[in-house]
């Protein structure tokens, strides 16, 4: 067995299903994390069926805040620039917020999840509904032709069969082509103490190291790495044909693998000291919570992330500690958190002088959210955050 279980998040439920009722009852799962000794892939020891996760109640709505609205703009205009696509795929298109930026009669997207890929469509797009596999890929070579763009934010990573995924868009992409696709990076959770960037929908957290030996193995190469500190920290790897070769492989590629080897990884006892870590995490977060809570502090949530799912379950926090979240979210207010089931409202309604203190589910956007919450700091008001260790954020004096 090369696989070796470094961190068990206890049970979970499906961390983007919130409920209508707090009495609802919930699918839940082991959600336990493995290092592969011999691939270097970290991953879910139990995958969760995709349509379990990915259908057309999915909530996840990627324009839902200012920063990823403004980075897939960026991000579509440095290709345009750079790679001047005649006909562009995207996988897990979402809402459209980035293909919007493309011409409707050469781009179109793929998206499982049906209520986005309407959205899309809505917008002139084909859009394929289906999860990317090899038999969507021949329908799409047949109809569409080879794509010489091809981009996935935030999705690659949800497959668990990830080297099939990956054979499949090499057997689709054009000669020519560029493959771009961008998740959170191991080496940034590892680094932040970000156990939370595991759910059920993160089959796979990807360092640039396994993502090098995956892609090999199906004639792809990676000839650029760029680093992203969108989703907490993120890697954007910029691919094409091995038998091509299209452009030269540039140095930021042995410099992400050399960052990630003195990092140590591809060696277990770093996952285990991670495991560790992790641990004083969970007793560090709860002794916060319940000292403030004594102290009679009116506790919120800031974001319904998923993120927070896997918090909140692995530490045993629920609404006896957090009074409610706020969410700018419509489809996640009146709802439940998924598993400890506390109620999600709007900001208008919740985030209001009677708050003390707001736990950060949404850390990430840390710079979004105190730009936008100065009244609430500069009026004492305090985040709470678990990364990249347990601590109170206040108005800088
Ligand atoms: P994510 O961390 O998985 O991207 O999810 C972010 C969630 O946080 C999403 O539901 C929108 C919400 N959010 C707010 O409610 N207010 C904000 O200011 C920001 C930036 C995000």
């Amino acid at each position: 067995m090369t696989k070796k279980v470094f961190l068990d998040l206890g049970k979970q439920p499906i961390a983007n299903r919130f409920t209508s009722e707090a009495s609802e009852d919930e699918f839940f799962f082991n959600l336990r994390v493995v290092f592969d000794q011999d691939t270097k892939l970290v991953s879910l020891e139990e995958f969760v069926d995709l349509p379990m996760m990915f259908n057309e109640d999915y909530v996840y709505l990627s324009s839902a805040s200012k920063t990823m609205r403004d980075h897939f703009a960026q991000t579509a205009c440095d290709f345009q620039r750079e790679f001047k696509p005649w006909l562009v795929m995207e996988i897990g298109s979402n809402d459209g917020v980035f293909l919007n930026n493309f011409n409707r009669k050469t781009a179109f997207s793929v998206e499982p999840c049906t209520n986005f890929a309407n959205i899309t469509r809505s917008k002139g797009y084909t859009t394929y509904s289906e999860f990317w596999s090899t038999e969507l890929s021949k329908k799409i070579v047949e109809e569409k032709g080879r794509p010489d763009l091809i981009y996935s934010a935030n999705c690659m990573c949800h497959i668990p069969d990830i080297k099939n995924a990956f054979l499949a868009i090499e057997k689709t992409i054009a000669d020519t082509g560029v493959f771009v696709f961008e998740d959170p990076s191991l080496l940034e959770m590892l680094k932040r103490n970000s156990y939370d960037q595991v759910y059920d929908e993160h089959a796979h957290v990807f360092s640039v190291t396994a993502l090098q030996k995956i892609l090999e193995s199906v004639g792809l190469e990676i000839f650029r790495v760029q680093k992203l500190d969108i989703h907490g920290g993120s890697n954007r790897i910029f691919a094409q044909k091995v038998n091509c070769r299209n452009r030269g492989i540039e140095d930021s590629v042995s410099e992400a693998l050399q960052e990630e080897s003195i990092f140590g990884i591809n060696l277990k006892e770093t996952y285990i000291e991670f495991g560790k870590r992790v641990e004083s995490s969970k007793k560090d977060l709860l002794n916060l919570l319940e000292s403030e809570k004594r102290k009679g502090k009116k506790i919120v949530s800031y974001g319904a992330t998923s993120k927070s799912t896997t918090v909140f379950n692995f530490c045993g926090i629920g609404p006896d500690l957090i009074d409610y979240i706020v969410d700018t979210t419509p489809a996640k207010q009146g709802k439940f958190s998924p598993g400890v089931k506390i109620p999600v409202i709007s900001p208008e309604e919740g985030f209001d002088d009677s708050v003390d203190c707001a736990f950060l589910g949404a850390w990430n956007f840390l710079d979004e959210i105190t730009k936008k919450e100065t009244e609430f700091l500069k009026r004492g008001g305090v985040f709470l955050t678990h990364v990249p260790t347990v601590s109170v954020i206040k108005q800088r004096t």
